[in-house]
């Protein structure tokens, strides 16, 4: 993992390399242009600070040609919405959760649901920069729509009003989730009820009661103040939440090769970015919601853990057929694990 000063010090070399071509590479443009950016999360986010850092490194690489406008906070859209607009390019870039891919048709992107699939970060970057998560990202060429990036969040806490120890704390419990089949699978194992729901949406249903509790990251929890609407939370680290970075297809085979390549390398250098504040991101956030006091955080003994993932566990043989047997394989593969 890299620390923030080995990045400074990356995009340093990176930027005195090309600071000396920039002037003299780029195609002179009437008027800029302009990727408009929209996400559903907190600027202050790992996401939402990998775009500022993407926004930083393309407006300077290119000199200026082009301009990057971030819509944060579902300002622009809601997530189903995000993914018609980027098709129908009212928008050129996205990170969309790994877990929206379904309504797209590509729901192989549900393999980065599955509970207790991996451990930490570095089971996270054998997915996403191996054969696996490259072959993802293919899949979405047929839709109209390029994967430029995988842009870390973190493994996910389950809140509610209740205390949620063990699977049968769960039962009868309205849980959000997002549009994916394995998180519903996932929920339904545990006896809860899943509640498909847009993001912008869940503080609300949260404080009025629609449903009873959800999961996310702290970094989610924190920054959309969840923790003053929920009670207890359990950090269960029972799955993973992250982005795929996405643009128009057509839009970026349509850019001059010369600043195409420009916002290749800004985007290379956002992501080696988001990837290394994301873990901290997260913890600073269950530290400052624990501080707050408004929700009780909950550690699994290692009796209540060997519960969550024996009910949990069965999912990824249950929704093999959604994902696909093969791919799970090979992600078992470039795990070490079965
Ligand atoms: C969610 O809907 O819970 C997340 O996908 C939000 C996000 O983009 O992190």
């Amino acid at each position: 993992m890299l620390t923030r000063r080995t990045f400074a010090r990356l995009a340093g070399i990176a930027t005195l390399a090309l600071s000396a071509s920039v002037l003299t590479t780029m195609p002179a443009l009437a008027e800029p242009i302009v990727i408009k950016f929209s996400h559903v999360v907190a600027p202050n986010t790992p996401k939402g600070k990998g775009a500022e850092k993407f926004k930083e490194l393309a407006e300077s690489y290119t000199a200026g040609a082009v301009k990057v406008e971030i819509y944060p906070n579902s300002q622009l859209y809601k997530d189903k919405e995000e993914m018609e607009a980027l098709q129908l390019g009212a928008v050129q870039m996205l990170a969309p959760s790994l877990a929206k891919f379904g309504p797209l048709g590509v729901q192989q992107f549900e393999l980065f649901d599955l509970p207790y699939l991996m451990k930490d970060y570095d089971d996270l970057r054998k997915i996403t920069d191996g054969e696996v998560g490259k072959g993802l990202l293919a899949r979405l060429e047929p839709k109209g729509i390029k994967g430029l990036a995988y842009w870390d969040n973190g493994f996910k806490v389950m809140s509610a009003n209740s205390p949620l120890h063990t699977p049968d704390d769960f039962l009868g419990l309205k849980m959000r989730i997002q549009s994916s089949k394995i998180l519903e699978a996932q929920m339904q194992a545990l006896g809860a009820v899943p509640q498909v729901m847009a993001f912008s949406e869940v503080y609300q249903a949260l404080q009025t009661g629609v449903v009873d509790g959800t999961e996310n990251p702290p970094s989610n929890m924190f920054t959309q103040k969840m923790h003053e609407v929920q009670k207890h939370a359990t950090v269960s680290n029972h799955g993973y939440l992250g982005y795929a970075v996405i643009v128009n297809k057509a839009f970026w085979d349509g850019l001059d090769p010369a600043i195409r390549g420009k916002l290749e390398q800004a985007m290379t250098e956002a992501t080696v970015y988001a990837n290394s504040i994301a873990k901290e991101e997260n913890e600073s956030s269950l530290a400052a919601m624990k501080a707050a006091g408004k929700t009780e955080f909950y550690e699994l003994n290692a009796d209540e853990r060997a519960q969550w993932v024996k009910a949990l566990r069965p999912v990824h043989d249950q929704m093999a057929g959604r994902i696909g047997a093969d791919l799970i394989k090979e992600a078992y593969a470039a795990l070490g694990t079965q």
